[in-house]
């Protein structure tokens, strides 16, 4: 049984979770501080920059990292506070500046980059009138407010997302600054922001002087005369790389770079390196893994072995000194190599280190390396160099063990209490040359003992080998597990639970959205979707994280982009996998299952290849993005060409996967033809917007003969059913809209019908199907019935995944555990995620809206629900909405920001007359009509039994009351 959470709207959440960690009966263990945080988290964005800080602090455990954690709440109150009591009045300075959705990037190679910023004002319905971009070369520059690289001048415009830089051409290498003010819809100005700053990258490959050498630690002494006033490393390896610089690793990433089509595109990362060097002796030490670059391993596609046979490192480090002199260092042929302390390393299989190998010294100047060879100089890749321009993979947590037990004499099984990526942090003590294993598991077997049946050929294992001297601490650097359970055997003595921390590995996305509401369930499978999409952030979005998989399978991203996008800041994550798939186009304009390519079906099943519109399409609706759709539009041409070329009679019959992990058997063929329809409805809709209306018309038609055929196809006007009549068929029919109008309301019968009776409220579909059926229902006007799927917990459904004690969203809807295909942590099923936030939280783009400058609130409120909780970091800002219903009464809490407008669509309590509706102390509805004078509110119309306001930008409280 799950108890339901009590009524606490938003505000009272984060109050109460500020107050719980200053209790004395607040939270004295790591995990109730977890626990409280994670509210905060969910709650405020602002707190997401609290909980990085304090996640940060590994150095304390225990006592200490609660009084620096309670010092930051604090502060975090306190500045919220301030900022509530002293605030100027009028328009405020924008903040959230990014550049190419990052803030601050450095090294971008975007030669017209994209600026966007938010906006604040003390008064409600506040749009941007204009605005004026300042750029300078230099902070002072700035600071004096001269746009010395670009000065827009005020520019009579609302865009604050998406605005193109049309200044100066800029340079290689070089830092803007930048900073932003607008006039608001009075034409007051605001102050100018903060400054931000971005950095360009090698824009050019005559930019790059080095060449790919080989080896598997490597060093280089560099002498340097003269005041350092500022160096930039630039670095990529075919594989992973780790470059440290006299004795010090630089920069936080990990597994870098990220995965792409290597011969095609390899991307590299920028470092601030000006205070590691210093003048006279450096050294440069790189350690090189061979990642996704050397792995063999193939599924079963003979085409795709190793891209390479051993990794490569690219790398250069540009000085300048007082006085204007440069120096280039790069990779070369006069770098020196060795084997290092890392014996083996694999994605899969681990990594085996022997701390007897090290050679201390060996990144400090000074070191004697006469006893090592030159390197090789290879012809490495010879595709692009781009930059890498999203968040890195990083360690974002350290987790401590939950428990230990050892099922076994000499094995200890550790148990993190939930299912993670990453890898542990070992800190041993014991004679030279005893070697301690580490072996990862999803799951254990009833008796204690690890069960690794489900991670296929993946070994999964780090081996470590002492040096014996004191204490040493180890942690991979060349591999990632995805598990909850680690198996220890080798130790010498008994390990405590501080032998081990857990290392949360991801690409480290911020969080963007927030969830909760009155039924516990529903907060326990949000945690599930939380944890599933982060541990599937590889710089690539992975199916899973534990077995001989961790692919691109574009199903499993297409499913979900929209889901992630509404909890995470997805952008610029989003845009470089798009890129991705651009490179793993076929030249017939077909696509992978996997990219980059590695697995799968060629061409991809449709539900896969799909991923290619459907991501643009979803980064334009989200994101406003428009050069996603004019850099994709000819290879989406290709890849519409492709799907026509084997149509026969406009029905599109290849397939492969079809529903994948259905429960009841769609055909393939059918989902197929559904998605050819869809792709090209899009693909229509794309040419639309990008002004070609020549091709939309004709793709537009296009659209149509294919409905027809698949229509007379696939419909059965005696059942009405689609296909075989599964949920799976009639749910996409319905969704895309192919229904002849007459049949609607019985194919609707026939889905409903096989929901309620004929699986007692109980899907039957994949991960494919479950995505179109949750909104359908919400947009059928059946919330109720999708709630009663979303909060059943007997199998098959997502709480039956909690009820069996899931810490992660399953594979398969059964409970496996077996050898076959069953990973405990996929994310596909997790596009539930998007129906959360949409439906029970009412967040949605306004019709025809993208970007949320037009927003739909438009909670729907089921019986059993009393509250529900929503909020999103959008790219205009905070939209939120808390509502909570009680007998006769619903409030609204509703957060628009500035340059965004809202419906506000308030439901009727049931049986309701005479209903009155009040805007914190106005009436703003009232005797059936709308009521004027609150700010803010410009309208209201009556839509059925709902009332809809419309509203300008900021905050609300609806509360709606009325007699029986
Ligand atoms: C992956 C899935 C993927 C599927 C398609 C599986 O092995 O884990 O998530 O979409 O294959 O074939």
């Amino acid at each position: 049984m799950t108890s339901e959470v009590e009524q606490k709207p938003r505000r009272t959440v984060i109050l109460s979770a500020a107050k719980d960690l200053y209790s004395p009966f607040g939270p004295d263990t790591y995990e109730q501080l977890q626990r409280s945080f994670a509210a905060l988290r969910m709650t405020e964005s602002g707190s997401e920059t609290l909980y990085t800080l304090f996640s940060r602090c590994d150095m304390f455990d225990g006592n200490r990292r609660l009084q620096v954690m309670r010092i930051f709440v604090g502060l975090f109150v306190f500045l919220g506070w301030a900022g509530f009591v002293f605030g100027a009045e009028g328009p405020a300075a924008p903040t959230g500046l990014r550049c190419e959705y990052l803030s601050n990037p450095m090294g971008i190679d975007v030669q017209k980059p994209r600026f966007s910023w938010v906006l604040h004002h003390t008064e409600r319905a506040q749009m941007q009138t204009a605005y004026q971009i300042l750029i300078a070369g230099s902070t002072e520059g700035l600071g004096r407010d001269e746009g010395d690289v670009w000065d827009s001048g005020k520019v009579d415009s609302s865009d604050s997302t998406q605005v193109i830089y049309a200044g100066k051409g800029l340079s290689s290498g070089r830092t803007y600054y930048w900073k932003v003010r607008y006039w608001d819809t009075a034409g007051s100005a605001s102050p100018y922001s903060a400054s931000a700053q971005f950095e360009m990258g090698l824009l050019s490959r005559e930019d790059w002087k080095g060449q790919w050498i080989e080896g598997n630690l490597l060093r280089k002494e560099i002498d340097l005369e003269g005041r350092i006033v500022r160096a930039r490393a630039y670095v990529t390896a075919l594989g992973y790389y780790e470059l440290r610089i006299n004795g010090e690793k630089v920069g936080r990433n990990v597994l870098d770079p990220a995965f792409t089509t290597y011969p095609k595109r390899v991307l590299y990362t920028t470092y601030d390196v000006t205070r590691r060097l210093r003048g006279g002796k450096n050294a440069l030490g790189v350690m090189l893994g061979g990642g996704w670059a050397t792995l063999g391993r193939r599924f079963f596609d003979p085409e795709v072995g190793p891209y390479y046979k051993a990794p490569a490192l690219l790398l250069q480090v540009n000085i300048e000194f007082e006085g204007g002199k440069t120096v280039s260092v790069a990779s070369d042929g006069s770098w020196k190599a060795t084997q290092g302390p890392i014996v083996s390393d694999s994605v899969y299989d681990g990594e085996v280190y022997d701390a007897r190998r090290e050679q201390p010294g060996w990144d400090q100047p000074g070191f004697d390396d006469s006893a090592w060879s030159a390197t090789q100089t290879v012809e490495g890749s010879k595709g692009v160099l781009s930059a890498q321009m999203m968040p890195p993979i990083r360690v974002v947590d350290s987790m401590v063990p939950r428990s230990i037990a050892s099922p076994r004499p000499g094995v200890f099984v550790f148990d993190m209490g939930q299912n993670m990526s990453g890898w542990v942090q070992l800190r041993v003590q014991g004679p030279a040359g005893t070697q301690v294993t580490l072996r990862f598991a999803e799951l254990v077997y009833p008796d204690g003992m690890i069960n690794r049946e489900n991670l296929g050929e993946a070994k999964s294992r780090d081996v470590y080998t002492l040096k014996g001297q004191g204490e040493e601490t180890y942690e991979p650097r060349f591999t990632y597990h995805g598990f909850r359970y680690v198996e220890v055997t080798g130790f010498p003595g008994t390990p405590s639970l501080d032998s081990l921390r857990g290392r949360v590995v991801h690409t480290a996305v911020g969080a963007a959205g927030s969830f909760v509401a009155s039924k516990q369930i529903l907060n326990d499978i949000q945690r599930l979707i939380h944890w599933s999409q982060l541990t599937n952030l590889f710089s690539i979005p992975t199916d899973c994280d534990q077995r001989n998989e961790r692919q691109g399978w574009m199903g499993d991203a297409q499913a979900t982009a929209e889901e992630a996008m509404m909890n995470f800041d997805m952008a610029a994550f989003y845009a470089n996998f798009i890129r991705d798939i651009r490179d793993a186009q076929f030249p017939d304009g077909s696509l992978p299952d996997t990219v980059p390519r590695k697995y799968g079906g060629v061409p991809g099943d449709l539900g896969w290849q799909t991923a290619y519109p459907l991501l643009c399409w979803t980064m334009w609706q989200q994101y406003g993005d428009r050069r996603i759709l004019e850099e994709n539009y000819d290879a989406l041409k290709k890849y519409v060409a492709f799907l026509r070329s084997h149509a026969q009679d406009n029905v599109y019959r290849l397939h492969w996967e079809g529903d994948w992990v259905e429960l009841a058997h769609t055909p393939g063929d059918y989902i197929g033809d559904v998605w050819y329809y869809y792709d090209v409805t899009l693909f229509a809709k794309m040419a639309q917007i990008l002004g070609k209306s020549d091709e939309a018309a004709s793709y537009g038609q296009l659209a149509g003969q294919v409905k027809d055929a698949l229509n007379r196809t696939f419909f059965d006007a005696h059942t009405d059913n689609y296909a075989n009549g599964t949920q799976t068929a009639n749910a996409m029919a319905l969704a895309l809209d192919l229904v002849p109008k007459e049949h609607r309301e019985a194919v609707q019968r026939s889905l409903t019908d096989d929901i309620v009776y004929g699986h007692n409220t109980h899907l039957t579909t994949g991960f494919i199907g479950v995505k179109f059926l949750m909104p359908l229902l919400t947009s059928l006007g059946r919330s109720d019935l999708a709630y009663d799927l979303a909060v059943q917990t007997t199998y098959p459904s997502w709480g039956y995944m909690v009820e069996r004690g899931a810490t992660t969203l399953w594979e398969l809807w059964q409970d496996k555990v077996g050898p076959a295909m069953n990973s405990h942590d996929h994310i596909m099923f997790g596009s539930v995620g998007a129906w959360f936030y949409n439906a029970l939280g009412g967040i949605n783009l306004g019709p025809e809206s993208v970007g949320y400058q037009h927003i739909r609130i438009a909670p729907q409120i089921v019986e059993d629900l009393d509250w529900a909780s929503a909020s999103v970091e959008t790219i205009r800002g905070t939209v939120s909405l808390s509502w909570n219903h009680s007998s006769g009464v619903i409030t609204l809490d509703v957060t628009v920001p500035v340059n965004s407008d809202a419906e506000v669509v308030v439901p009727p309590e049931v049986q309701m007359t005479d209903v009155v509706i009040r805007e914190g102390d106005r009436v703003v509805w009232e005797n059936g009509r709308y009521v004027s004078g609150d700010p803010g509110v410009e309208a209201a119309t009556q839509d059925g039994k709902k009332v809809v306001f419309h509203v300008g930008s900021g905050t609300y409280s609806f509360r709606l009351t009325g007699g029986e």
